[in-house]
């Protein structure tokens, strides 16, 4: 079966809606506003006060809201996703394959822009870029509603989340306002070699897809992703994965993000959401104690020396699941060996020299606003936890252990792969927040959290 050019096939919400006044309206929304632009006056304000209005709006549910349920996308009209290949909610699927058969032709000019703005291709290799990215993401990838705790990405955590082997600046979608080269959109794509049950798929997977909170609500994001996924066919690819935090058609696999504190006094004095509420700080301190040393005899920090024998280990427990990264012996180096303040990884080895363990995870900072004592947050999120030799509780809880001891406030885990086995035991509390995997012009069944192996850090 031959891949499709999946944007000549689909009728786009471009071109049915092309001539009309609905299309004139939209692209008017995107002009930038005069004197009575809500978004100025708003800005005009202390950012205390701007916090206060957004709680108040978050607080009555005024705000726009898209689903973050199936219950309640069963009652969302998805206007971009109807359009797309992707499987409608509700289809359940016993095949495997692409949706739409492919073609060798795809769109050659880029997507059309309202007046007064252009694409422009990021080469992240240049610091300048690299900065103007990180400022973008750092004002607007809110990461709670209520704008009370914003992610905060760093120079180095940007190189590592999007520049791994092979990475394509074209990839690098970005949107620029003309008159003074604002960067105010962004989405990015990786490529990468998935296993999706026994099929194998070079794809894009899609990540940090962020617009301009002046933009919100403007039809920017279907016009980015249809831009990248011309520029994703350009390279002969028709597939792509992507996470996100709200519900579109449809999840692959929907997974949970689980937390266990590591520093509660500061969790409790920045109202962390999801903590125990019935504990005070005292109580909170000793029920979340960590052991001063790590217990697995022999882990140690992953060395270069290390990766071959880590890429076996990888590939060996990945195989497991039922969707994985089938990751090269040069992307095993760049996502696994420890970078300062950006990714740690710890591994066993074994008596014969084989690597029998391995734990690992990535920070992520968060800026606190408005407390009067706090002015960041640091979250250890894990990447992988495999091993043949050691107990996995323990395992993780030496995780723990170093995560506290290098100043990470909380640690995150998904329900995913194996990670059932230790959540509980070593105290994680289940998030009301959710992670839905989505395959774009891929059907198969749908599969549950354990099934699932396949990490990206946003
Ligand atoms: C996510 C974000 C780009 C959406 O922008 P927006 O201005 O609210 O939405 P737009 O008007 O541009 O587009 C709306 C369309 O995009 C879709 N959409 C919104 N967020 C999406 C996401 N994360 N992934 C894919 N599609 C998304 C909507 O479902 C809607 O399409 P529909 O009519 O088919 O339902 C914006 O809220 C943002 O930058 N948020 C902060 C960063 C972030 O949370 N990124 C997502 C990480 S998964």
């Amino acid at each position: 079966m031959t891949d499709s050019n999946l944007l000549d096939k689909m009728p786009t919400e471009e071109e049915s809606l092309k001539g009309s006044k609905k299309k004139q309206k939209e692209e008017e929304a995107w002009k930038p506003q005069g004197p009575r632009d809500p978004f100025a006056m708003l800005d005009s304000l202390p950012e205390a006060k701007q916090q206060e209005i957004q709680r108040a709006l978050h607080l009555f549910s005024l705000g726009p809201s898209l689903p973050k349920t199936l219950q309640q996308a069963k009652s969302h009209t998805y206007r971009f996703w109807d359009t797309q290949p992707v499987p409608r909610l509700g289809d359940s699927f016993v095949t495997h394959g692409p949706i739409v058969e492919g073609e060798a032709s795809f769109r050659e000019e880029p997507y059309s822009l309202p007046p007064g703005f252009s694409w422009d291709s990021l080469d992240l290799s240049s610091p300048t870029v690299l900065r103007e990215l990180c400022t973008l993401l750092n004002e607007n990838y809110m990461e709670e509603d209520d704008n009370t705790i914003r992610c905060e990405f760093s120079l180095e955590y940007l190189q590592w989340a999007l520049q791994p082997p092979n990475w394509l600046p074209q990839w690098n979608c970005g949107v620029r306002v003309h008159t003074n080269n604002k960067l105010v959109g962004f989405i990015a794509a990786l490529p990468a070699e998935v296993r999706v049950y026994e099929t194998d798929k070079r794809m894009a997977q899609v990540k940090l897809l962020c617009v301009h909170k002046k933009l919100r609500l403007k039809r920017m994001t279907p016009v980015l992703i249809r831009e990248l996924t011309r520029r994703v066919n350009q390279q002969g690819l028709h597939q792509a994965v992507y996470t996100a935090g709200i519900v579109l058609p449809t999840p692959l696999s929907s997974c949970r993000y689980w937390h266990r504190p590591l520093n509660p006094r500061k969790l409790t004095e920045v109202s962390y959401p999801g903590l125990r509420q019935n504990m005070n700080v005292q109580r909170a301190l000793k029920f979340y104690r960590l052991p001063e040393v790590t217990k697995t005899p022999g882990l140690r920090p992953l060395t270069n020396e290390d990766v071959v024998g880590l890429h076996s280990l990888l590939q060996a427990n990945l195989r497991k699941f039922h969707l994985s990264s089938r990751l090269s012996l040069q992307e095993v180096e760049h996502w696994l060996l420890p970078r300062e303040n950006v990714i740690d990884t710890y591994v066993v080895e074994g008596d014969a020299g084989t690597l029998t363990d391995v734990v690992s995870f990535y920070g992520v900072s968060s800026r606190v606003l408005n407390h009067p004592v706090h002015t960041g947050l640091r979250a250890a999120h894990l990447l992988y936890v495999a091993g043949t030799t050691a107990d996995p509780v323990d395992l993780m809880e030496d995780a723990l252990v170093l995560a506290k001891s290098k100043g990470f406030d909380v640690f995150s885990a998904l329900d995913v792969m194996d990670n059932k086995s230790f959540l509980d035991n070593l105290k994680f509390s289940v998030m009301d927040k959710s992670l839905h995997y989505y395959l774009y012009n891929w059907m198969c069944p749908n599969m549950s959290p354990d099934e699932v192996g396949l990490m990206f850090p946003n």
